[in-house]
């Protein structure tokens, strides 16, 4: 009876080992935990921030109440990285020296959140969203265009500091899938020719309209209402008589 078991348990783990079960995309994400010193990111880089987000920093600062100063660390760190156009470690330690916290504190929190680009990242961030919502909707297809059309791999910059693409999870925008994100604008309902053209607009120096852009307002069904197409009944429907 051991012995069967033993064949079993043998030919099960060979079945299990001769199938290729990981099917995902490999997401560049490597350079979050990790900070090595180079030229264009040490710590003898002076960062500050310019008069104008000064009093930025001032107004963040004014918004936490005393004691709890530094739940402005994520404002903080995202005024230094659009300041910069990323985030290098001098502005980390600028942000923890503003908080009057170890640095530590700051290098955790950055490292964290995916939102902070801990490396020199082009004035475009071009975000394709690859979940299963946008992949069902051709997400695949959407990603492929954006590395033709800017020809880049995922996790590269171009030379000219113009473009980088990440491959990112989930961002909230399912219902008007596939999408990307390109700096602070969502672009909805995509096809292929709806990103090369949202690429080649910005490219020529025009701004895109963001939003979806299959005709739809929001995430509204496309076409006709297909539910709640009459008036509510109002409260008690069904339940009293004289209703
Ligand atoms: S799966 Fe793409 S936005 Fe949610």
């Amino acid at each position: 009876m051991l012995k069967t078991l033993g064949v079993i348990t043998n030919s099960l783990r060979s079945s299990i080992s001769s199938r290729a079960l990981q099917t995902s995309a490999v997401l560049k994400h490597d350079s979050l935990f990790v900070h090595r010193d180079s030229p264009e990111d040490n710590p003898d880089i002076p960062f500050n921030f310019t008069p104008e987000n000064e009093k930025r920093v001032e107004a963040i600062l004014a918004i936490y109440p005393e004691g709890h100063k530094r739940a402005a660390m994520l404002p903080l760190l995202d005024l230094a990285q659009r300041q910069y156009g990323w985030l290098p470690i001098s502005a980390m330690h600028k942000v923890a020296e503003i908080l009057n916290l170890p640095k530590m504190r700051v290098y955790e929190v950055a490292t964290f959140y995916t939102m902070y680009m801990r490396k020199p990242t082009g004035k475009y961030h071009v975000q394709v969203c690859t979940t299963t919502p946008c992949w069902l909707r051709g997400s695949d297809e959407v990603l492929e265009a954006v590395k033709k059309n800017l020809n880049l791999e995922v996790g590269e910059t171009s030379k000219d500091m113009m473009w980088t693409i990440s491959e990112v999870e989930c961002l909230g925008a399912c219902v008007n899938a596939p999408m990307i994100q390109i700096n602070d604008d969502y672009y909805e309902d995509l096809t292929v020719n709806d990103t090369d053209e949202i690429l080649n607009d910005l490219k020529a120096g025009k701004k895109p309209a963001a939003g979806p852009r299959s005709g739809r307002y929001a995430s509204e069904p496309i076409g006709e209402p297909t539910s709640l197409t009459g008036e509510p009944p109002g409260p008690g429907f069904g339940v009293r008589a004289d209703l």
